[in-house]
Formats: C-alpha cells, sequence, structure tokens
C-alpha cells in the first residue's frame, strides 16, 4: 500500500527544490526554442526541472508512471492508467518565465486509480506554495484557503487565456467570448497559467475561470485545490471534468460554474 503522506513529504522536497532553479533563473538570459507554433516556448530550464522531479521520484518509486509536459513530444498521445501517475508540469507560464514575469508556477499532481491524491502549485518567485491533498483541504502556505461564495456572473471576476495556440477557429472562439463576457462581469483578468489561475478561484481571489486547450499538465493539480478549497470543476459545457479533455472550468459556486457554461461559445480541441 502505497503512503500517501510519505508521496506528499517526498514531493514537496522535490518541488521546493525545483523551485530553486525557477527563482535562480528567472531573470537570466535563457536560450528560448518553440514547439508546437511561435509562442508555445520551452527552455532549458523547463527540461532541467522536469528531469529533476521525475528522477528525484523515480529514486523512491521506481514503478510510478509520469505525465510530463517535456517528456511528452508535441502532438504525442498520453495515456493515463489506473497505475500511480505523477502529472508535472516543470514551469506553468514559460512565456511569463520567459519574459520575467514573475507569475510562474511548478504544477505537480499525483494521480491513483485516475483520482488525483496530491496537487501542488509553487510560485517560487513570489513564494506562493498551493497545496491539497484529497479530503484534506487546500492550503497556501500552509493556511487554510476557500473559494468566494459568489453565485453570479454579472458579480464575477474572470481568469481567461488566449493559450499558446494560434489556430484561427480558438483564436476566433475566445475572442467571442471574451466579447460577450466582458460586457456581462465585473471584470477579465489573465495571469499567463492555467495552474496559478485555478488557485487564484480557490484562494478567492477571483471566482470563475476557463480555458480550452490546455493539457493536463497545466490543470491536474489546479483541480484538485480548487475542489479541496471548496470550489468546482467541471467541463466548461457543464459536464464532469475530464483531465484528458484538453477543457477546464473551475468557479467558486455550482450556480456560477453552471451560469458560465451555458453561455460559453465551445470549442473542442483534440483530447490529450
Ligand atoms: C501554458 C500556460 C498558459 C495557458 C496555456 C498553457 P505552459 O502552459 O498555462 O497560461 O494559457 O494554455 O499551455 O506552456 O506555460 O506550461
Amino acid at each position: 500500500m502505497l503512503d500517501i503522506d510519505e508521496c506528499y513529504i517526498e514531493i514537496l522536497r522535490l518541488v521546493k527544490q525545483a523551485g530553486s532553479i525557477i527563482r535562480e533563473k528567472i531573470y537570466q538570459p535563457k536560450d528560448v526554442l518553440t514547439k508546437s507554433c511561435d509562442v508555445d516556448l520551452v527552455t532549458e530550464w523547463d527540461q532541467k526541472v522536469e528531469k529533476l522531479v521525475i528522477d528525484g521520484v523515480l529514486s523512491k518509486y521506481p514503478d510510478h508512471k509520469f505525465i510530463g509536459e517535456e517528456t511528452t513530444a508535441s502532438g504525442q498521445k498520453i495515456e493515463l492508467t489506473d497505475a500511480p501517475t505523477w502529472i508535472i508540469d516543470p514551469i506553468d507560464g514559460t512565456m511569463n518565465f520567459v519574459h520575467g514575469l514573475p507569475h510562474t508556477c511548478i504544477s505537480v499532481a499525483l494521480l491513483i486509480n485516475k483520482t488525483a491524491e496530491i496537487g501542488i502549485v509553487y510560485n517560487p518567485i513570489l513564494e506562493q506554495l498551493f497545496t491539497a491533498r484529497k479530503g484534506k483541504g487546500a492550503f497556501l502556505n500552509g493556511a487554510p484557503i476557500h473559494v468566494s461564495e459568489e453565485k453570479e456572473l454579472r458579480k464575477a471576476l474572470i481568469m481567461v487565456e488566449m493559450g499558446t495556440s494560434r489556430d484561427p477557429e480558438k483564436l476566433k472562439i475566445m475572442l467571442q467570448n471574451i466579447t460577450l463576457l466582458t460586457a456581462r462581469v465585473h471584470g477579465l483578468r489573465s495571469l499567463g497559467s492555467a495552474a496559478l489561475n485555478m488557485c487564484m478561484v480557490a484562494l478567492g481571489g477571483v471566482d470563475v475561470c476557463f480555458e480550452f486547450g490546455i493539457h493536463a499538465w497545466d490543470i491536474a493539480a489546479g483541480d484538485l485545490i480548487v475542489r479541496e478549497a471548496g470550489g468546482v470543476s467541471i467541463d466548461p459545457a457543464g459536464g464532469p471534468f475530464d483531465v484528458m479533455s484538453r477543457r477546464t472550468l473551475c468557479a467558486s459556486t455550482k450556480e456560477l460554474a453552471q451560469e458560465l457554461s451555458k453561455i460559453l461559445v465551445q470549442y473542442y480541441p483534440e483530447r490529450d
């Protein structure tokens, strides 16, 4: 039987270690490569952080599986089984990391039987450590956090992202959504990290966020953190959350989630 307490201690240690790499490198010149398109960026530090985490976990748990952003080739199908699986985004908000905008983080989740047991999102620049364990609540730097109580879209602050694809169909749909939402909500915000956007919902700083086209590694930890903070995590069309669907909607309340899901223009990317 896997000791989840021990896994949690071990992954926290690795995430902190990885965080010091990001903290050290963010304001230094970097070689930047592109992946699926000109705005889908990667640096050697994304790759090094992912290797550090995977090697560290494997040295203790040699039979565990991994779904990692930088060890998955662009467009490659990923497989989620019932085995203990670590879903890792070594630097979520790589664009921010490249520019030196301090909204960037490591996102790691442990799923067992396809159920999230641990979620960690760590912004080492601003020292924001978001953590959650299944059934044990969500925390920022060790203090419990909770979503807002907002139920109405017209009073909501919303996180949106254009994402890292320049597919014209997706851009058109996102611009339609931004246009229709601007007139109906308190405000729109964009932090440039899907994982941190979800944590802002968990924290009660914003009321709802959604995105089309993200990957499992962007949202696996945030999903658990939002739910453990008392929020809801669903598919943007209103159905259940599916970590492989490349679609996410997180909100403080089910009323708000449902109201937004009914008006969004939907986009269905190819699944992970
Ligand atoms: C990206 C960020 C961004 C989101 C993109 C993601 P990455 O992750 O989370 O905010 O809009 O969809 O791909 O590439 O920086 O790990």
